[in-house]
């Protein structure tokens, strides 16, 4: 999807469609919907006023040919009532939009997007998210399918109209809106793939080649690279599986030599049997999602070098299958980590706190500003907050604020749950100096607790994504979360 940023009179453009805002009680209206009103002589108003548009945000209302309109269409999105518009309402009315134009016949359009903007937000707010919200809703899986490319649908170029000026700001916002969708649309597309298609290699490959593409440095370390730093943790949980077990390292450095970067962490399980501690056969299809912290990861990294973000930024993917073959671990083995600490795994299943922990320490040698780790961790965080929220776990406060304040501004909220010391009594084993599992009581904080002692020589934050990387169901498939919390994250720390 081509993005322009237009402004002038919205009745004399000839497009395929031009989509408007209008608040269920009329109130406040779109600049753009008044002018159109104006120019069909108030039979828009007329139209939407006696009920034919629906009053709840995201309703549509599509008006072909009306009169004194250049376009073909004109089509009117419900804001909902004035005095509940938000952010919610906003996004519910794009994203509608967004829905409408990527199935729908018009081939070019023009939406006001800048016109009304919800309290507290401004116009090139509306842009960034309201570019990646039409952009995002063109994605569509089509990799292992045999019919492929059916005739092209939904809109190829689209006008963003603002009421002010076209700004070099608003301009940024827009390609910034669309690099993310982009982002977003190679986290899907991983996630969506297959197991057999997408193996760690595959990552691996992935990786390679958007640091062709962008010109930044990636390094596979290999099973023998892993053995000679220690990496016990994360060889433990590969020993099942005839995949080469692989930790991708991308060095994107957008920003001054001397800048610390932010290190992001993702779990890359590209499947999840559970290992010897094997999971029951009932939606193991989904464990092919448990590498959606690694294709957020990636996804973000082509955010964020195609919008060429002043800012260092280090990605670490340890990424194996968890399988149950003769070689596998057992419940009972221990391992050294590259920490030095020593682990019972007593649970095979509880594999991504285990690859994660000793991509964790290898951290370390960054020298990290922060470092994030993005995985789809625990079941239990799906018991905890649904599928809402991510969740989102930190030693450090401020990152924890800020972390959240990016994701209600991207429309991808994270909720914090709290990794007390006094959880860490849960992780105690008997013959190790600590255990994989910490029984069923507060089971997200414990994996983090788990995490935390690896995590001590800088700031960290951990995102469990189990309940919002992916949805089940009839639309069951990645959703891209959460590369947009993660690209506003590093947006503000490039500015700031
Ligand atoms: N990948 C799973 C977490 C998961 C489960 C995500 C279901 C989404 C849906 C993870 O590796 C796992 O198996 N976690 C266990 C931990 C337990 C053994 C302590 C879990 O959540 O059951
Ligand atoms: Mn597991
Ligand atoms: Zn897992």
């Amino acid at each position: 999807m081509e993005f322009t940023i237009k402004t002038g009179s919205p009745a004399k453009l000839a497009t395929g469609a031009i989509i408007v805002g209008r608040h269920a009680d009329g109130k406040s209206v779109d600049s753009a919907y008044a002018a159109l009103d104006a120019a069909c002589g108030g039979k828009l108003e007329r139209i939407a006023s006696r009920g034919d548009l629906d009053e709840r945000a995201g309703s549509l209302l599509v008006i072909p040919d009306l009169e004194g309109c250049a376009a073909e269409r004109v089509v009117v999105v419900s804001l909902g009532k004035s005095a509940d518009f938000g952010d919610k309402a906003w996004r519910d009315a794009v994203s509608a939009a967004a829905k409408w134009l990527a199935n729908g016949p018009a081939r070019s359009a023009a939406v006001s997007l800048a016109a009304v903007v919800p309290p507290g937000r401004d116009a090139a707010w509306a842009m960034l998210h309201g570019a990646r919200l039409l952009a995002d809703a063109t994605y569509r899986y089509e990799a292992t399918r045999s019919k492929n490319g059916d005739k092209p649908r939904g809109a190829a170029s689209v006008a963003l109209l603002t009421p002010g000026k076209a700004t070099a700001a608003l301009r940024t916002a827009a390609d910034r809106g669309a690099a993310i969708a982009a982002g977003m649309a190679l986290t899907k597309e991983l996630g969506n793939l297959p197991a057999n298609i997408c193996t760690p290699t595959y990552l691996a490959e992935t990786a390679q080649g958007l640091g062709r593409e962008y010109k930044f440095k990636v390094d596979v370390l290999e099973r023998k690279d892993m053995e000679k730093l220690g990496m016990n943790a994360l060889l433990a949980v590969a020993r099942g599986s005839h995949q080469p077990p692989k930790l991708i390292v991308m060095h994107y450095k957008g920003g001054k030599t001397k800048d610390k970067p932010v290190v992001l962490v993702g779990k890359g399980i590209t499947f999840d049997t559970g290992g010897i501690s094997l999971k029951p056969a009932a939606e193991m299809d989904e464990m092919k999602f448990d590498m959606c912290g690694a294709a957020s990861v990636l996804g973000t990294f082509k955010a964020i070098a195609a919008m060429q973000l002043p800012i260092n930024v280090v990605g670490i993917i340890p990424t194996t299958e968890n399988m149950p073959g003769g070689g596998a671990t057992k419940p009972g083995d221990v391992v050294t980590s590259m920490s030095g600490q020593t682990i019972e795994i007593l649970n095979t299943d509880a594999e991504g706190r285990l690859v994660l922990c000793d991509a964790l320490t290898y951290a370390e040698r960054f020298e990290p500003a922060a470092v994030i780790d993005i995985a789809t961790l625990t079941g239990a965080v799906i018991i905890a907050l649904g599928k809402v929220p991510s969740g989102l776990m930190a030693n450090d406060d401020a990152l924890a604020d800020e972390l959240l304040a990016c994701g209600q501004r991207a429309g991808d909220r994270a909720w914090r749950l709290p990794i007390w010391d006094d959880y860490q009594e849960q992780l105690k084993s008997n013959f190790a100096d600590m255990g994989n599992i910490g029984g069923r009581a507060a089971g997200s904080i414990t994996a983090a607790c788990f995490l935390a002692r690896f995590t001590k020589a800088y700031k960290w934050a951990h995102l469990d994504i189990a309940g919002t990387a992916w949805v089940s169901g009839d639309a069951k498939g990645a959703t891209g979360r959460p590369v947009p919390l993660l690209t506003e994250f590093l947006i503000g720390r490039a500015q700031g």
